[in-house]
């Protein structure tokens, strides 16, 4: 029978706990799931490298043996068909990622009609958490130990906290 093959996509700037829930859960329900660091055109300055973002997600995802990453700088849609995958994993926080989330998964499916979009709902724990929360409160010097792996910890931190204390711009 054929390998059914999932994509987790994303910008994974940095990978946070709330997306290896979702990637972990995916792996239950697929063959093989890829986690693919991608470019989102909307944001275009992120705060690790493309290889940074990669490593970090290969730390986080190597005790899960159906999954591999990935990085592609092109549209999804011709990397799923590429690949011969069959769907998009993605995590709904809440009812304002639908939009966008909605939106995409159109665009994907009108450029590539056999590729479906599967959203699960993500754990009630990690409702409030994404990259960018992450990136705000380790740059301030808060503790992020909550959102994102201890393997990554130390290096997120190392990279977003302020050296000297100070605010940005203060
Ligand atoms: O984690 P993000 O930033 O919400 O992920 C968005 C991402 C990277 C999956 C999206 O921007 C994307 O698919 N980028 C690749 C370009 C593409 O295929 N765009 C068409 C879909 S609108």
């Amino acid at each position: 029978m054929e390998k059914r093959i999932a994509i987790c996509p994303g910008s994974f700037d940095p990978i946070t706990k709330g997306h290896l829930d979702i990637i972990r859960r995916a792996a239950t329900l697929f063959d093989e799931v890829i986690v693919l660091i991608m470019v989102n055109y909307t944001k275009a300055n992120t705060a690790f490298t493309a290889a940074e973002r990669v490593e970090m997600a290969r730390r986080v995802t190597s005790d899960i043996p159906n999954v591999r990453v990935d990085y592609y700088a092109g549209l999804l849609a011709d990397y799923a068909r590429q690949q011969g995958a069959c769907t998009l994993v993605k995590g709904l926080r809440a009812v304002t990622d639908f939009e966008y989330e909605f939106q995409m998964a159109l665009t994907n499916k009108k450029l590539y009609p056999s590729l479906e979009t599967l959203f699960l709902t993500t754990d009630i724990q990690y409702m409030y958490l994404s990259s960018s929360v992450v990136r705000q409160v380790a740059s301030f010097g808060g503790d992020i130990s909550e959102f994102v792996c201890p393997e990554l910890l130390e290096d997120i931190q190392k990279r977003l906290a302020p050296a000297s204390g100070a605010l940005p711009n203060a």
